[in-house]
């Protein structure tokens, strides 16, 4: 499993579909499969049930997709501050798509479709979260500035050498 983390606007979704299509695998998007699955837009679960239950239903989806068939996989940008999303990574490759604070607002400040946009600690969540992209990452690739086509193949180039999970 090729798992792709980082904050919102890093391409992970962008990024997944090139490397899947490369790679031949069939490609998901944790968000999406939310979505499909209950039928609700994660605006709307966010909105209704608040962000823990959305947590959860995040965690569940990402676990299952993780135990099944080989595939390319986006998560959403806060998943890896689950516990047990962290203890499940540690069985796959995972790609850091790195994007700093100002470059990703940019990209998707006015993304109505997404909550935390909302959220006014949001730049001290960006800083927390970097520990935990670092700590479940097996490789890190910057994106800034950079065009989809060339950080996937930046992507190919990594996964082809060791893993260099940093814990
Ligand atoms: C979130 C990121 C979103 C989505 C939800 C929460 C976050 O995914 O899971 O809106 O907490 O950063 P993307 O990273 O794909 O935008």
């Amino acid at each position: 499993m090729i798992v792709l983390i980082g904050f919102m606007g890093a391409g992970k979704t962008t990024v997944g579909h090139l490397l899947a299509a490369e790679l031949g695998l069939p490609f998901a998007d944790t968000d999406l499969v939310i979505e499909q699955r209950t039928g609700r837009s994660v605006r709307d679960i966010f909105a209704a049930d608040g962000e823990p239950a959305f947590r959860e239903l995040e965690h569940t989806v990402t676990a299952e997709l993780l135990a099944g068939p080989d595939a390319v996989l986006a998560l959403g940008g806060g998943a890896v501050q689950h516990p047990g999303t962290q203890q499940a990574l540690r069985a796959h490759r995972v790609v850091y798509l790195e994007v700093g604070y100002a470059e990703s607002m940019r990209r998707v400040a006015h993304d109505e479709a997404r909550p935390m946009l909302r959220d006014p600690g949001l730049m001290a969540i960006y800083q927390r979260r970097l520990s935990s992209y670092q700590a479940v990452a097996t490789e890190q690739v910057a994106t800034g500035g950079r065009p989809a086509e060339a950080i996937c193949l930046d992507v190919l180039a990594r996964l082809g050498g060791p893993a260099e999970r940093r814990r």
